[in-house]
């Protein structure tokens, strides 16, 4: 490898919404790799709560001052996508050991798919290690407080989004 290369990353997702979780990673990983690359995955199999563009713009907003940080979005194969960016290292969050399984076969398919791709994971930090997208829009869906599982400005947006609907 070319010494000045830049060791860059994709952290794929969906992101609906970016948690206190997704953000520890992100800032970890931007202490180990030059640039991190937040990809919001297209997926119109799962339904969300936010639009794509609204979760770059909630995702950029909170990285705002991070240089190493960048935002994006993707549609169809990550690996494809992957090799779009010139990226070969795709990094996920392990949470419990109820991930392994999914991770693993995410993982495996990737590399089969194009064996250039490696996959590495960072252990999520305990304190984040029960929360979920699913679970922070169900505590603000039913009025409750998600502050603690979410940065301000999503919880806010979020908010905004629900009343709307
Ligand atoms: N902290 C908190 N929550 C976390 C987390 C962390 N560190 N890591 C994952 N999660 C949660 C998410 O909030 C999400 O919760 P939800 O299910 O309640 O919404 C859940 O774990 C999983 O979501 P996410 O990490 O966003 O992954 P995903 O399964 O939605 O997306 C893709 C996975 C997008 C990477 C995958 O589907 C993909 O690559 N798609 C592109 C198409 C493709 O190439 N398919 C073939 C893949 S082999």
């Amino acid at each position: 490898m070319c010494e000045d290369m830049k060791r860059s990353v994709i952290y794929p997702g969906s992101f609906d919404p970016l948690t206190n979780g997704h953000i520890n990673i992100i800032k970890r990983a931007s202490s180990t790799f030059d640039e991190v690359i937040v990809s919001v995955a297209i997926n119109s199999n799962k339904s969300s709560l936010m639009t794509v563009d609204q979760r770059v713009k909630a995702i950029k907003k909170v990285f705002a001052k991070n240089k190493k940080v960048k935002v994006d979005k993707f549609e169809g194969l990550l690996v494809q996508y992957a090799k779009s960016k010139k990226v070969n290292t795709i990094l996920r969050g392990m949470r419990t050991v109820q991930d392994f399984e999914y991770e693993m076969q995410m993982a495996t398919s990737n590399n089969k798919l194009n064996s250039k791709i490696e996959t590495v994971f960072m252990v999520a930090d305990a304190k984040f290690s029960h929360i979920s997208s699913s679970l922070i829009k169900d505590i603000i869906k039913l009025g409750g407080n998600a502050e603690e599982f979410v940065p301000e400005p999503i919880e806010k947006e979020l908010k905004k989004i629900l009343k709307k609907g």
